[in-house]
């Protein structure tokens, strides 16, 4: 635990990463507060297993008086900002939402933290907030070219969080992981997208020719880093998190058949995402240097245990398929 944080207030708590910080979290022995507007993408059954552990507030962060309210009664020392909207191909169909809670809902939650002097608050940010990069790999200084509305929401959240550092010395950090995956992550995302069709023989989208590059990241060896940066991160720093494990679309689905033993004929190549990043790459030496992390989960066995996991789950799956629909192709 970090001296002097007891109590976290994590928004976006029950969603795919924000609830597996609430696992984690409150197995170091953190008293947790989660604040979701339980969106689509937010379902309390992620914190199955753990109720009466933490507090819930059904709120959301862009309800400023709320938002006071729950300052006031829980005083939490620390806050961790997993709150967003997330998916790529909404933002383009809808980009008024994305900067609403991506972007105002974090300005209210970085007013409200500095009135009631919070002690650490953590911005969960992106890799999107690059943009691509065709060869190499982005480091913290690199600047920021977010290429659709979700990425360019995140971009300028980060802008904002660190003029608050610039301007009032808030005792902020930003972190950027790469893509991450593993249980409990809405079938709109390539992974348990994928995994959901192929489980159906149903064809499997993938964009344009499926050579788009990305950065795969187990959920809870993000999350690690994550808490270590809450224990030992630099005020006012910013810390990539990849796993240096790069793949492309079509190889990541290809891997998912293979493990499921389908049809490779289930690939079903369709329009590309317009805007669409090529390549991901982080270089993430400094958060390895600095405060001793690394990934350790290899792609192919988080996938596995990834895949494993959405077969046990499966009544989840088609759920949350059935509320939600994957969109058609902007
Ligand atoms: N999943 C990834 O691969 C990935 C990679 C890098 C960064 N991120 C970032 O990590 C964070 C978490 O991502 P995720 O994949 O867990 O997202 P998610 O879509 O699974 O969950 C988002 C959560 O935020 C809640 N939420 C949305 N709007 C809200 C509002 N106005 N007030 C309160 N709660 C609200 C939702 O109900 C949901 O529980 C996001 O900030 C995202 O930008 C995600």
């Amino acid at each position: 635990m970090c001296e002097g944080i007891y109590k976290v207030l994590v928004s976006g708590g029950a969603g795919f990463m924000g609830s597996e910080f609430v696992r984690q979290g409150l197995r170091e022995g953190y008293k947790i507060v989660v604040v979701d507007r339980l969106t689509y993408a937010g379902d309390l059954e992620k914190l199955k297993g753990l109720s009466g552990r933490f507090r819930f507030y059904k709120s959301d962060i862009c309800d400023q008086k709320e938002m006071i309210r729950i300052f006031l009664t829980e005083k939490p020392q620390a806050v961790i900002n997993f709150a967003a909207e997330t998916h790529v191909d909404r933002s383009i169909y809808n980009p008024a939402i994305f900067i609403e809670t991506n972007l105002r809902g974090t300005q209210i939650l970085l007013d409200i933290s500095r009135r009631y002097k919070i002690k650490k608050f953590i911005q969960v940010s992106t890799d999107e907030v690059y943009g691509e990069i065709r060869r190499g790999s982005f480091c913290e200084e690199s600047s920021l070219k977010p290429s659709n509305p979700y990425a360019a929401s995140k971009a300028a959240a980060d802008l904002l969080v660190m003029a608050y550092v610039r301007t009032y010395g808030f005792p902020a950090i930003i972190v950027r992981p790469c893509n991450n995956y593993g249980p409990w992550q809405e079938p709109e995302k390539l992974v348990p997208l994928a995994i959901s069709y192929a489980l159906k023989n149903a064809s499997v989208p993938i964009y344009g020719t499926g050579e788009n590059i990305r950065e795969w990241l187990y959920v809870s060896d993000c999350i690690k880093a994550v808490l270590l940066v809450l224990k030992k991160g630099g005020l006012g720093e910013i810390y990539n998190i990849g796993s240096g494990q790069r793949m492309s679309n079509l190889e990541v689905v290809r891997i998912i058949l293979d493990i499921l033993g389908k049809d490779k004929k289930l690939i079903n190549y369709v329009k590309d995402r317009p805007g669409h990043d090529f390549r991901y790459s982080l270089d993430c030496s400094k958060i390895r240097k600095q405060l001793g992390w690394q990934a350790k989960v290899r792609f192919t066995d988080g996938l596995k245990r990834t895949v494993i996991w959405y077969i046990k789950h499966q009544g989840w799956l088609t759920k949350h398929l059935c509320k939600n629909p994957p969109i058609p192709t902007p």
